[in-house]
């Protein structure tokens, strides 16, 4: 990370404490760190501790004339090669998720052009809120790289999420965000979130996906430097910046936007939770309650992933598998019938798995049979795992995997 410029924001949290070991190992990885406190941050801890660990003048008031002249908010803003948040309390959180500039760091994080890494820290209850998981989803969804926290003893004497993560994990997640753009000369086609298909003008057969998994690789792959088409069932997230989003409703929908992309996708993540069936006819009007049962005649949907590995050529086709049980047996069964290159399977009954979370417990499968299962991470940090083993992946298998430009010429 030599000659990286970092903008460290501190805000006003008891973890501020840690975010002195922070530049201390930004210091020696050789990065010239600019600290801005807000005003809570500098009861907690004062300027002159950053000040001497980092050996640059602390920026804290975007109203002091003297400062300004020196640091200049937007100066601040061109310079940095990242801008990391840490701690980033409720507060902050919130501000940015309103596009609110009251302060030096609210207005240096709007005026950037640099990413952004929020590493949250408050209290259980407090990051629970739903409006505070409303504005980190923001914060995502205008691609902010926002940090899972950690669990444990806080502060306030409560157990759970929300401690701030220790200073080497941050300084891991900085290094991956510094990485080279590895998908550079890529286009990345996810599909993400559930299929809905109608019963009835009013009704609909769906299920559980957010589409947060999806999202999280669409927005990976733009970080990385890859062209990404995201094909997006019906979910609540924005759509990522830097990614073309192409909303569909149903599996048929779903089905055309992928194939109108395959040609000049280099790989496909179908992470959709694309429904089996549909009803064999939508009624043109809303069906009446009658008397007795009432039965639905069902049609299959077209598989898309298995109809993608049959006509695949230059393309990496990449499954998802959720199952509830028997896990690597029905991922493995999965591989091989759909002729799957990868296949990410999770067992959704498991703690921090699954729909809705920000995390997810994964096992990489590929073809050689070799399973790798990662530990519970965020679903952002499944997504460049997936990605450093795609690369991996096509590193071993060069000459099946061909360029579509190479192909064309030969
Ligand atoms: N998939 C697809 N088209 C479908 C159903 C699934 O492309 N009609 C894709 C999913 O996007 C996922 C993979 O197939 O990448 C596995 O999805 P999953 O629902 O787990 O598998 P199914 O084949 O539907 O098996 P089952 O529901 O019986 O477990």
């Amino acid at each position: 990370m030599e000659k990286q410029n970092i903008v460290l924001g501190v805000t006003g949290g008891i973890a501020c404490y840690k975010a002195l070991e922070l530049v201390r190992l930004l210091v020696q990885d050789s990065c010239s760190v600019r600290v801005v406190m807000t005003r809570g941050a500098a009861e907690f801890v004062t300027p002159l501790s950053f000040q001497t660990l980092s050996g640059a003048p602390v920026a804290t008031d975007l109203f002091s004339l003297t400062q300004e002249s020196e640091i200049g908010h937007i100066d601040l803003a061109d310079s940095a090669d990242l801008l990391v948040i840490a701690p980033a309390t409720a507060n902050v959180i919130g501000k940015l998720a309103a596009g609110i500039a009251d302060d030096l760091l609210t207005t240096v994080v709007l005026a950037t052009q640099a990413p952004v890494l929020v590493a949250p820290a408050m209290n259980v209850h407090m990051l629970a809120h739903p409006l505070v998981q409303a504005n980190l989803a923001k914060l995502r969804g205008a691609g902010y790289h926002v940090m899972e926290t950690a669990s444990g003893s806080l502060a306030c004497g409560y157990e759970g999420k929300g401690r701030l993560p220790e200073p080497p994990v941050i300084v891991e997640e900085i290094r991956a965000l510094f990485r080279s753009k590895d998908l550079a000369g890529e286009h990345i086609v996810v599909t993400a979130g559930p299929s809905r298909e109608p019963l009835d003008p009013v009704r609909y057969l769906s299920n559980r996906s957010s589409g947060k998994m999806g999202y999280a690789l669409a927005r990976a792959a733009a970080r990385r430097g890859a062209q990404v088409t995201l094909v997006s069932g019906p979910t609540a997230l924005a759509p990522p910046t830097g990614v073309r989003t192409v909303p569909v409703v149903t599996a048929e929908e779903m089905r055309g936007a992928v194939l109108a992309e395959f040609e000049s996708a280099t790989a496909v993540f179908m992470a959709a939770a694309v429904a089996d069936y549909r009803p064999h006819a939508a009624a043109a009007q809303k069906m009446k309650r009658g008397d007795g049962s009432l039965s639905v005649e069902f049609v299959p949907n077209p598989d898309i992933v298995a109809e993608l590995a049959a006509r695949k050529r230059h393309q990496v086709v990449v499954g998802f598998a959720a199952e509830t049980e028997s896990l690597l047996a029905n991922a493995r069964a999965k591989l091989e019938k759909k002729n799957l290159d990868l296949l990410v399977a999770n067992d959704v009954t498991q703690v921090g798995s699954g729909f809705d979370v920000d995390t997810n417990v994964v096992t990489l499968l590929d073809r050689d049979g070799t399973a790798t299962p990662l530990p519970l991470m965020s679903k952002d940090a499944v997504a460049d795992r997936v990605y450093d083993w795609y690369l991996q992946y096509k590193k071993q298998s060069p000459r099946r995997i061909k360029s579509p430009s190479r192909r064309r010429t030969a």
